[in-house]
């Protein structure tokens, strides 16, 4: 057998004896690399006479070639067989659920609140909560309702049983009782938010027995009316998420304030939507005035020395009006398909670096 014979027989066997790619990388690098058999060969080409040069370098090439194509076919039977091994062992099991995406929504009650504390939050507002069953005394009493006074049946109140000295609780029916557990406990300066259930017997496509508010309180010594329309133009402005708002603010009577006054913000209707901010309609979304001085009275606060703002809106309306969800009533009816459709992600927490909603 002639040298070029053995190196070819014997290479040939270990391509054939080489198990995974590795060992062929390394029958590779022995016979063609550079310092391999057939390369080494190949350099002393240039020693020989020119016949025996034409004679030897023709099979030398053969024989590279021959290797090359040796490896070429191993390596693809070696990649094939991997191939296989691998589709043999990853099964897809394609009647498996497929991956789960963060289970449950977040109720728009809930973000509409979040959202809230956000705004107010940034502007130094603390947040207050209260009970949600009161006593007559903080829901209406120290708040300047007058015994036997026609407002106090505005609020078509939810009373327990009397109690033995003939007293009632009732289900507060505003979050403004926390305002005057506020005042008798904290020293002003007081900037706070009251979130909260507040419950009403009433019933219909805007109204639910239950329902939030969320009021906001100012004292200092110098607050004034202008502080209270630039917080709440600022409110709004950030809540509905757009640059400019047109709001009117409109006279009225709330016991607790004095002046009063409602707040509207401009509207227009285009097609089934309704765009906030702009437009020539407006739409009632607050009360609010500059804190009643018999209140602050009732909770030992001096209305020549403080004095200050207080406002209160309804969470579930401004929900309806800012994500354009037409009844009430599905807000607490816990149909999944309602949640599933108008909630939010769990995961994302409404702030003001961010956005509120997206
Ligand atoms: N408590 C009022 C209501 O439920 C809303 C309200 C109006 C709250 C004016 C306020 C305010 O703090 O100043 O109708």
């Amino acid at each position: 057998m002639s040298d070029i014979e053995k190196i070819e027989s014997e290479t040939l066997q270990r391509i054939a004896a080489a198990g995974d790619i590795a060992a062929l990388e390394d029958v590779r690098v022995a016979s063609l690399g550079k310092k391999g058999v057939i390369s080494e060969r190949m350099k002393e080409l240039g020693k020989m006479s020119p016949e025996e040069r034409k004679a030897a370098g023709a099979a030398l090439n053969l024989l590279k070639d021959k290797i090359a194509a040796a490896i070429d076919a191993k390596k693809q039977r070696l990649e094939d067989a991997e191939l296989d091994r691998r589709l043999a062992t990853e099964k897809v099991d394609v009647t498996l659920p497929v991956a789960p995406s963060p289970k449950g929504r977040i109720h728009p009650v809930t973000q509409v609140s979040e959202e809230i504390v956000a705004i107010f939050s940034a502007m130094g507002f603390d947040v207050a909560e209260g009970p949600d069953i009161e006593d007559d005394f903080h829901n209406f009493t120290a708040l300047n309702f007058p015994p036997d006074h026609p407002a106090r049946e505005m609020h078509d109140t939810f009373f327990f049983r009397p109690r033995a000295d003939g007293s009632r609780m009732l289900l507060r029916t505003h979050t403004s009782p926390v305002q005057i557990r506020a005042m008798m406990t904290k020293k002003p300066p007081i900037r706070i938010i009251i979130p909260g259930r507040t419950f009403r017997c009433d019933s219909d496509q805007t109204h639910t027995p239950m329902f939030h508010q969320v009021e906001g309180l100012v004292i200092d010594r110098e607050t004034h009316m202008g502080h209270l329309k630039g917080t709440l133009e600022a409110f709004c402005k950030a809540f509905f998420e757009v640059d400019s708002v047109r709001t009117r603010f409109r006279p009225h009577f709330f016991p607790f304030t004095e002046p009063s006054a409602e707040m509207d913000i401009g509207y227009e209707r285009v097609g089934n939507e309704i765009r906030i901010g702009q437009g020539e309609a407006w739409m009632e979304i607050l009360g609010s005035g500059m804190v009643h001085t018999n209140v602050l009275r009732n909770c030992g606060l001096d209305p020549d020395e403080y004095q200050g703002f207080a406002f209160g809106m309804g969470i579930d309306r401004l929900a309806m009006l800012k994500y354009g969800i037409p009844d009430l009533r599905d807000f607490f009816a816990a149909d999944a398909r309602w949640l599933e459709h108008y909630g939010f992600d769990p995961l994302d927490i409404p702030n003001l670096a961010t956005g509120l909603s997206r």
